[in-house]
């Protein structure tokens, strides 16, 4: 991690103005210029884009393009896909958690219907795979596919999964792989495969997406624990009251002296349905230990992400890289 503070940039400029000119070019794709679409979809994906985001899917495909090539078309077209194909997510998310506040604005379900707004999602998810073919890679268009399948996957194991407290620490994994890292690692892969990267190349850089997107995913958990909704920008302290069962509550039931004292009032609330209990609850969580264990089992993530890049020669982009990997232990957002 000490690389990281070598191979900055010398201007104080975040590390990520090496692509912002990038990705104002993946911002205007994402908007398009087509005409004659039904007019309130078309407000409603320009208003969710211009909600803005981090932006970090985007940034880390055209990254990984530019370790190993000069920016292209297609590692722009690939930027589009993959933000165009997570803001489809959260669509869809949001509808699922009945969730009405994300980026610090109303979501799309908060004044449409289910059906419409998942079919506001589904427009996306369409937009996003038209991106995708229009990098001409098939490699990369079977990524985007086969990623698109394990998100969807992933959040019907979440919700089959809700309120059964007792399930192994493995199954979270393969939760937060499916929903959130397999789609840091196909941003990673496809941007390294556009770059023509020797294959060695493009697993260390699949390496590092997955790792940095397992440790994004679980500081999101923790954030869902410790932040406030005025910082996400959507509501936090949300995910125990849904059943979503994340890496904070496994370790806060671990450390109970009495098992069954935990998970007893968990399953009776569960089956009173009765949300007030959970914010004791979610404070008490928040204070625990749990976090810090949590927090370690990120850092642990980033450690490996890190270490993915370690043979690729120093350069600014591979320093971007690092340093993105390292920020995210520290985010607030
Ligand atoms: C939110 O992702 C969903 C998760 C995978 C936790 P981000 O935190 O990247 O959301 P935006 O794009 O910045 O709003
Ligand atoms: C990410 O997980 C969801 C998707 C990948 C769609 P969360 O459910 O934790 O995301 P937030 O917290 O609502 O952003
Ligand atoms: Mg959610
Ligand atoms: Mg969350």
């Amino acid at each position: 991690m000490s690389h990281s503070s070598q191979e900055s940039p010398s201007t104080n400029q975040p590390l990520t103005a090496l692509v912002a000119a990038d990705l104002a070019a993946v911002e205007a794709k994402m908007r398009g210029n087509e005409q004659g679409i039904f007019p309130p979809l078309a407000e409603a994906f320009l208003s969710l884009i211009a909600s803005g985001g981090k932006r970090l899917r985007p940034t880390l495909a055209l990254l990984a393009t530019r370790l190993f090539a000069p920016m292209s078309n297609q590692a722009i077209a690939l930027a589009a896909a993959v933000e165009t194909l997570h803001t489809a997510t959260l669509v869809h998310d949001d509808v699922i958690d009945n969730a009405l506040i994300r980026r610090g604005s109303p979501t799309l379900n908060a004044s449409w219907t289910s059906g419409a707004t998942v079919l506001a999602g589904d427009y996306l998810f369409a937009r996003a795979a038209a991106f995708a073919a229009e990098t001409g890679n098939v490699r990369v268009i079977t990524l985007f596919a086969e990623t698109l399948k394990i998100i969807c996957e992933g959040e019907l194991r979440q919700l089959a999964a809700r309120y059964r407290w007792d399930q192994p620490k493995e199954a979270y994994y393969e939760r937060i792989y499916a929903k959130t890292a397999s789609l840091f690692a196909a941003a990673t892969e496809g941007g390294a495969v556009l770059g023509a990267a020797a294959e060695d190349d493009v697993q260390r850089l699949r390496a590092y997406g997955y790792h940095l997107g397992m440790a994004f995913q679980i500081i999101d958990d923790i954030l869902d624990f410790t932040s406030t909704d005025a910082v996400l920008g959507k509501p936090a302290g949300s995910d125990l009251g849904q059943g979503t069962i994340t890496l904070p509550v496994f370790y806060f039931i671990q450390a109970a002296a009495d098992r069954s004292a935990v998970l007893e009032p968990l399953e009776a609330w569960a089956a009173a349905d009765g949300h007030a209990a959970t914010l004791d609850l979610v404070a008490q969580i928040a204070q625990s230990n749990a976090i810090a264990r949590a927090y370690d089992e990120a850092a642990s993530f980033i450690a490996q992400a890190v270490a993915a890049l370690e043979p690729l020669p120093a350069s600014e982009v591979r320093g971007a890289l690092l340093e993105l990997a390292t920020g995210t232990l520290g985010r607030h957002r």
